[in-house]
């Protein structure tokens, strides 16, 4: 192939940060108007190569060429104007602007007279969300979206810039089935004028759907880059681990027994967004909520830890009512919140891994009014191993750590408190296929020691493999519910999309 049909040839890139070698001499090339996806397990690089490409981090040495053209400029913005557009997986939205001010942040549309032509910018992002198959009122705070619509308005964002190239680093991971197969009607159409996407998730199984090409990053160096007709699942987790598969042996998954015993029911419940909600969680159960974004599964954990509150119905614990007031209550009440949204919820970014991990747990760890440091390291060090949290060391500032990395650390956080309820919301979200599983086998772990564990997932298979029950909710209601031995995956998809049972 002549230089020419590359849109974008990534040269010999290497960045080093302290500690760590994030990239090592990687080339990545894309042609032009494909879907090119870039892959590897949490820490592998994919974000430092697309912030590279995007200009917000420098390279320590290579080459960028783009649309044949080598990159000499810095600076995000002229990159932009070259044509390339990144989505970056921390969202990056103002969310006190309308969804049109954010959508249009970059290049506002001007009247004759030079003011802000305001009709135009609302106009057109109603058009964009249209074209996108999304239901988002353009002059909408964007506080007031769930994060699934967060994440199209990114796309909008991108969209709005004329981008050649547009970067999606993890667009699918807070998406449901249905917006995944929005994003994807959206991609066909994108290609079709023309236009190249590079994109990164942690979804195998998508990469397929709309990659023509996928590249493969391990600990910061280049593995492959294969057509996707001649790849499947097995051969990447390949690549990405550098293990092969069949010299392992699958281990026998054992199921354990969960209890009559109710540790928490809910009993009519409705807060401002769902409406007599009734579940009982047994003693060593996982119990699912599964339903599109914005369905109500979140704000059902928010009532059950105290953050939302409830106008209407009880909840028990251990068969005693209980109002919880705020989340210290909650916590005391040995009940954990893991939240999806990991930024604004769930870490102080600027602290380091250790004390974002001993946060809740830190009374835990007081003798004698002083606090017992060693006992913090050694249990920190040790989650860290278990979680195979990929940073330098525990002193490492939470920030510097590959997103997936963030979420583990959140996981870790609570695993250390000890609650007896763990709420998780999205528990996977931007975890590599590796250490998901390391997350089930700890889910199951706990629970075999007689917690509970209440997940919601936009993740059917994951929820499928794990829980016990599954509660589906549409519309802030509840409507349908599937026990372990006679789960129907098209009943529950059929359910969470049409509202009702079949
Ligand atoms: N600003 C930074 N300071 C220090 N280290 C960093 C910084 N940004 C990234 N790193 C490190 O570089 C490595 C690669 O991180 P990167 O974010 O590119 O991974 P990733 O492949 O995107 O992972 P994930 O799937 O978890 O998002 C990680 O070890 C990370 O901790
Ligand atoms: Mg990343």
């Amino acid at each position: 192939m002549s230089n020419s049909d590359y849109i974008l040839e990534m040269n010999n890139i290497c960045k080093s940060f302290p500690g760590v070698i994030a990239l090592d001499n990687v080339t990545f090339k894309v042609e032009k108007g494909e879907v090119h996806c870039l892959i590897g397990a949490n820490g592998a690089g994919k974000s430092t190569l697309m912030k590279i490409l995007s200009s917000a981090y420098t390279e320590d040495s290579g080459e960028i060429y783009f649309d044949s053209k080598l990159l000499k400029a810095h600076g995000t913005q002229k990159r932009r104007e070259e044509g390339i557009a990144v989505i970056y997986q921390e969202l990056s939205l103002f969310n006190e602007l309308t969804v049109g001010e954010n959508v249009y942040i970059n290049n506002y549309p001007k009247t004759k007279t030079g003011g802000i032509d305001w009709k135009k910018v609302y106009r057109d992002t109603q058009d964009l969300a249209d074209k996108l198959n999304i239901k988002i009122d353009a002059k909408a705070p964007v506080h007031s979206l769930n994060i699934g619509q967060r994440q199209l308005t990114e796309i909008m964002k991108a969209l709005a810039c004329n981008a050649k190239l547009i970067v999606m680093d993890e667009p699918s991971s807070t998406l449901s089935q249905s917006e995944f197969e929005i994003l994807v009607k959206v991609i066909e159409d994108l290609k079709n004028h023309g236009i190249t996407i590079i994109y990164i998730s942690h979804h195998l199984e998508e990469l397929f759907i709309v990659g023509d090409h996928i590249t493969v990053l391990r600990d910061g160096k280049f593995v492959a880059c294969k057509k996707t007709c001649d790849l499947d699942e097995d051969r990447l987790v390949e690549y990405m681990t550098g293990i092969d598969l069949s010299q392992i042996e699958s281990e026998e998954k054992t199921i354990h027994p969960v209890s009559d015993e109710v540790v928490l029911e809910l009993k009519d419940l409705s807060n401002d967004v769902v409406k007599d909600i009734n579940l009982k969680l047994h003693k060593g159960e996982v119990l699912g909520l599964y339903g599109l974004v914005g369905s109500g599964r979140t704000e059902i954990l928010q009532s059950i830890f105290g953050v939302r509150s409830t106008t209407n119905g009880k909840i028990l614990l251990n068969g005693k009512e209980i109002v919880i007031k705020d989340t210290g209550h909650a916590i005391r009440n040995k009940i954990g919140l893991a939240p999806e949204n990991r930024k604004a919820q769930g870490l102080v970014l600027p602290l380091p891994v250790w004390e974002n991990m001993s946060m809740v747990s830190l009374p835990k760890f007081l003798k004698k009014g002083k606090i017992d440091y060693k006992s913090i390291t050694t249990i920190c060090e040790s989650h860290k191993d278990k979680l195979n949290v990929k940073t330098p060391s525990i002193n490492t500032v939470t920030q510097n750590l590959s997103g997936g990395n963030q979420q583990k650390v959140i996981l870790a956080k609570w695993l250390m408190q000890d609650c007896d309820i763990l709420l998780l919301d999205e528990p996977t979200q931007g975890i590599d296929v590796m250490a998901k599983e390391e997350i089930y086998k700890l889910i199951h772990e706990i629970t075999t020691q007689g917690k509970s564990v209440i997940v919601v997932s936009s993740e059917l298979q994951e929820l499928l493999r794990i829980c016990d029950n599954i509660h589906v909710m549409y519309d802030g209601k509840q409507i349908f519910e599937s026990n372990k031995g006679s789960f129907n995956q098209e009943q529950i998809l059929h359910a969470s999309v049409i509202g009702r049972a079949i």
